[in-house]
């Protein structure tokens, strides 16, 4: 392998850190040699209202996992992240609003957000919200999300953010599946000046779901709507007439604080489920030391709420700290793609944490959009979602950040709840490409097929061989499938999905996924759901789905597809189907390209061998394999011929 080149840790870095080098390695030991005593120390970072007597209690074993942690104490997220700052912060900002359109932002100081937060949880609790009701959060990129799940976690409430792109049936699954009550939601949206009808497709959605008695509405657009009365209520109304003085729940550390829908390799996507203690610390404790965050710092991730990188590093992490968030409701390429290093200029943004594909996308505009601002306050950047490639680092590194930025490459999952391996800017020499070391508490393990651990330089697939207080704890209403999913690839241990390289210098690098998900533009997509999508259209017959090198958006969606007999196959098809599987799942499903198909490559016993169909979206037929066990191995010359090529 051609050699790398390394970033040495910059001395303005290092010196205001929390962590040096030598710092880092002092406390990784002590958290991998005595996590008890180490979490017990660092969960003081938040306000407890009975202190917990036990720290780490886990079990990676398949016949009893079960993962808890401070499981005697109780607290409440909200309070931490609002009440406990305001006698210090309350005319502090806590949120940084930046609209879609550049002339609108607004600025809410912690105090304004806990009244705001107060009101509708009482305003909740007026529609008979309680403790372990399931609230279901369908919004755009507005303050009031934030204060929806806040004001969900003070009345003990588990909210389920849906992301605002999914198409109404998606939002009916999810609300289904966790048998919500109450769905908050917003007229319409606003992205790059385009409208997003939430409250029409939520209208669809409820049409499907008796289990919801109430529907809280925000006006954003104020936009026409349909409005069922009785069941539909205006945000502004019911929390005019609550209290701003809700008090927040006493909730047991282990009591769930959210469920985030993710997809998998099989099967609808599951419920995440997280609880209040060890993700609330673990959330803040990587907010603070990944993004070395100090008091005065402006903190912008642009991630959306619907997405676990907004849960913990828009508000449960940054508000944790007493910190200042931006919240951007747009797009980056709107009006222009100056956008996100302007909103850096106007709020003065010291830290800047978003997507590979973004970059990406950004890159393709050429150096101008972001030479003709200033973006002098930048002073760490990050990166998360998927690998980022070496060119898309260096642009980052040379033109975004002046070579002055150090590069927070952060690998986690919506299951780690937070950041499991990273460098911290004043500790970790940079490689481009590699999420280089395991954070504090963190043990990764590299193993072979067999599961057996690999030592020093190696490649496998990644687990963890123990457990911290920001993981998953169950899938919503199914621990079975819970197991089978991370605990019985490689028994004992939690297997992450991915594969991963480990270098001399021990330093961790991230292949990809080794299941049957694909990572669209930093999202998450089983071929499964696209599939099952597809083959409900009435004109197909079956459907085989794999990613394949984009670009833009790292991984492409690629479908084989076999009409039923007497179909035609044409361009007009073709983009119906695409359309098809937008409108079912949302935009981010649509297939990039789709093969006509007369026969899909299957064993003998009838397994579509997926392994062949990848080579051949990937271009890289002259390494098919072995195909000598394919009941008919002539589909794969026909499948070969007709690749499609990326337009
Ligand atoms: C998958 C998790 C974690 C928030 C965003 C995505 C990939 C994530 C990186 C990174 C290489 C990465 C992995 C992982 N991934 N960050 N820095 N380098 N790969 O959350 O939807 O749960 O997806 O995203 O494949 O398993 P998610």
């Amino acid at each position: 392998m051609s050699e790398v080149k390394t970033y040495p840790v910059s001395t303005n870095a290092s010196q205001r850190a929390w962590i040096d080098e030598s710092k880092y390695f002092e406390m990784y030991e002590k958290s991998i040699k005595n996590p008890d005593a180490f979490w017990g120390e660092q969960g003081k970072q938040l306000d407890w209202i009975k202190p917990y007597t036990k720290v780490k209690n886990a079990s990676f074993e398949p016949d009893n996992v079960s993962i808890k942690w401070f499981e005697d104490g109780t607290l409440n997220a909200s309070y931490n992240c609002l009440d406990r700052h305001l006698a210090e912060r309350g005319d502090q900002t806590a949120i940084i609003w930046e609209g879609d359109d550049p002339g609108e932002d607004k600025k809410i100081t912690y105090r304004e957000l806990h009244e705001m937060v107060c009101r509708l949880a009482g305003g909740l609790k007026s529609l008979g919200a309680k403790k372990g009701d399931r609230i279901t959060i369908y919004m755009p990129m507005i303050p009031e999300a934030a204060a929806a799940m806040l004001a969900c976690a003070r009345i003990g409430a588990i909210h389920s953010v849906v992301f605002g792109g999914f198409s109404p049936d998606s939002l009916a699954n999810r609300i289904q599946d966790c048998d919500s009550n109450i769905l908050i939601t917003a007229d319409e949206g606003l992205r790059g000046g385009r409208k997003v009808p939430l409250k029409k497709n939520a209208d669809a959605a409820m049409a499907n779901c008796p289990s919801i008695k109430h529907c809280v509405v925000v006006k954003r657009t104020g936009g026409d709507i349909g409005w069922q009365s009785g069941r539909d209520v205006w945000h502004h109304e019911l929390c005019a007439q609550a209290s701003p003085d809700t008090p927040a729940a006493e909730m047991s550390a282990e009591d769930p604080l959210f469920i985030l829908y993710t997809s998998g390799s099989t099967g609808k996507p599951k419920g995440v489920l997280h609880t209040t203690g060890g993700y609330l610390l673990f959330s803040a404790m990587t907010h603070k030391y990944v993004f070395d965050y100090h008091d005065g710092d402006i903190y912008w991730c642009t991630a959306d709420v619907g997405w676990v990188t907004g849960h913990s590093y828009i508000v449960y992490g940054p508000l944790a700290n007493g910190a200042v968030t931006l919240m951007f409701e747009g797009v980056p390429n709107y009006p222009d793609a100056s956008r996100f290093w302007q909103v850096c200029d106007k709020h003065k943004v010291n830290i800047f944490y978003t997507a590979p594909t973004a970059i990406r996308a950004l890159m393709r505009e050429g150096e101008e959009p972001v030479k003709s601002t200033d973006r002098s306050s930048l002073r760490l950047l990050g990166s998360v979602g998927e690998p980022i490639n070496p060119e898309a680092w260096k642009w980052y590194h040379e033109v975004v950040g002046d070579e002055r930025c150090p590069i927070v490459d952060t690998w986690w999952q919506t299951e780690t709840g937070g950041i499991l391996i990273t460098p911290l800017p004043g500790a970790t020499p940079l490689k481009p490409g590699s999420a280089t070391r395991p954070f504090f508490g963190v043990q990764p393990q590299i193993v072979d097929a067999d599961g057996k651990p690999l030592e020093g330089a190696c490649e496998g697939n990644l687990c963890m061989t123990t457990s911290w207080p920001g993981q998953m704890r169950t899938v919503f209403g199914d621990h079975e499938r819970f197991v089978q999913t991370y605990f019985s690839t490689y028994p004992g241990r939690y297997f992450t999905g991915d594969g991963c390289r480990r270098d001399e210098d021990g330093y961790y690098w991230i292949t990809g996924r080794v299941d049957d998900v694909i990572n669209v533009s930093g999202h998450r997509m089983g071929t499964a759901e696209v599939e099952s999508s597809l083959v409900a259209h009435p004109k197909v017959s079956e459907a085989a789905v794999v990613g394949y090198p984009h670009d833009i958006k790292g991984q492409g969606i690629y479908a084989y597809v076999t009409l039923l007999v007497g179909e035609e196959p044409t361009e007009e098809l073709r983009k119906e189907l695409v359309q098809w599987v937008r409108k079912d799942i949302g935009p981010i499903a649509s297939p990039d390209l789709i093969q006509w198909a007369p026969g899909l490559p299957k064993t003998r016993s009838g397994k579509i061998m997926r392994r062949i169909l990848r080579k051949i979206a990937e271009n890289d037929a002259s390494n098919l394999g072995d195909t000598s066990t394919l009941a008919d191995p002539s589909v794969v010359a026909d499948l070969v011929e007709n690749r499609m090529n990326q337009g």
